[in-house]
């Protein structure tokens, strides 16, 4: 069976993730943006590499939304992206009104799809989605965790020379400085990490991933990242499409649990053809904890700032 996955945004994050997923073979991919003849090249670009690549997916590019009826997911990259000396909060109210207008085109199209929102400061982007899309929570998750997490085993594995696959490990909360990498369930080949790094070289470790996409912003210095973000897109996509069932740390609505309610955070999620299909809640530390509901606190106040505007 072949599945229908619609890119809003072809800009890098936009338009490596249709890639991935196209070149995954069994997914016809749409991918639209503003700017006109963009998404079609980049898309026709992508179908001649079809015969190399021995892939008969399809893939086109629109800056129309009525492409993208009937899809089964549409991932939401739509929006600006940080400069050098930007935070993400500072992208706030620009991409609230993208974000906001890009999911009143798709839900009346795709009524049943699944949204993956990338676009940042990414909590509120995808509470603000969940918010417009009149979707329920199941089917309105953010991308940031598996990437926060991608980095973190990273910078593990270099520091340990070991596997990236041994490192096992959760970056929860929210996708920005408040971010909560889980120490205490984080191991290596099933040895934990705190045996193995002393505290202060772990600390470091820890401050470098919250400044992972920083540190990218600065060497690029037009953009941000996206090789990383686009991959873990696809992962998500696919354990969607593919009913993996994986749990993987995604941005979902919270009502209850780890103690916070009505806001979107960084948790381990079950994610399969339904979307959201369970949060795990895993044992927290009360350190851990507390740095959770503080993660989710900040993004309260860019709702805050979202509402008034
Ligand atoms: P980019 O600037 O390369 O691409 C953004 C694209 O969105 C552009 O092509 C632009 O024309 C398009 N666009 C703007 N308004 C639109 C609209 N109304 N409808 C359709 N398309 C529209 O930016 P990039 O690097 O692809 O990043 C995209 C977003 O994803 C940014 O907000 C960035 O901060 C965020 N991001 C989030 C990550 C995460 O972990 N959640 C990781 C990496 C990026
Ligand atoms: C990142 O972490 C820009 O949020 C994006 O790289």
């Amino acid at each position: 069976m072949k599945f229908k996955v619609s890119v809003i945004g072809a800009g890098n994050v936009g338009a490596t993730t249709a890639q991935r997923i196209y070149e995954k073979g069994y997914s016809d991919v749409v991918l639209i943006d503003i700017l006109e003849d963009m998404p079609q090249g980049k898309s026709l670009d992508m179908l001649e590499s079809g015969p190399v690549l021995g892939t008969d997916a399809n893939i086109i590019g629109s800056n129309s939304y009525n492409e993208s009826k009937n899809s089964d997911v549409v991932v939401i990259t739509a929006g600006i992206a940080r400069k050098p000396g930007m935070s993400r909060d500072d992208l706030l109210i620009t991409n609230m009104k993208i974000v906001g207008s890009v999911t009143k085109e798709v839900v009346k199209r795709s009524p049943n799809a699944i949204l993956v929102v990338v676009s940042n400061p990414l909590d509120a982007m995808v509470q603000h989605a969940y918010n417009i899309s009149g979707f329920p929570k199941e089917r309105v998750v953010g991308m940031a965790g598996i990437l926060d997490t991608a980095r973190f085993r990273t910078f593990l594995s270099q520091e340990l020379n070991v596997s990236v696959t041994n490192i096992s490990a959760y970056v929860l909360g929210g996708h920005g400085d408040t971010m909560v990498p889980l120490i205490g369930s984080t191991t290596v080949g099933g040895v934990p990490i705190s045996t193995l790094i002393k505290p202060n070289r772990l600390n470091e470790i820890i401050q470098r991933t919250r400044d992972g996409g920083a540190e990218i912003v600065g060497l690029l210095k037009t953009g941000s990242a996206y090789y990383a973000p686009s991959a873990a897109v696809a992962q998500m996509v696919e354990s969607i499409l593919l009913d993996r069932k994986e749990i993987l740390p995604c941005a979902a609505l919270l009502e209850g649990e780890y103690e916070i309610n009505g806001l979107y955070a960084g948790v381990p999620i079950k994610l399969g053809a339904n979307g959201i299909e369970e949060i795990i809640e895993i044992d927290l530390t009360d350190e851990e904890s507390k740095a959770l509901k503080n993660s989710a606190e900040s993004v309260k106040e860019l709702i805050e700032i979202m509402d008034k505007n």
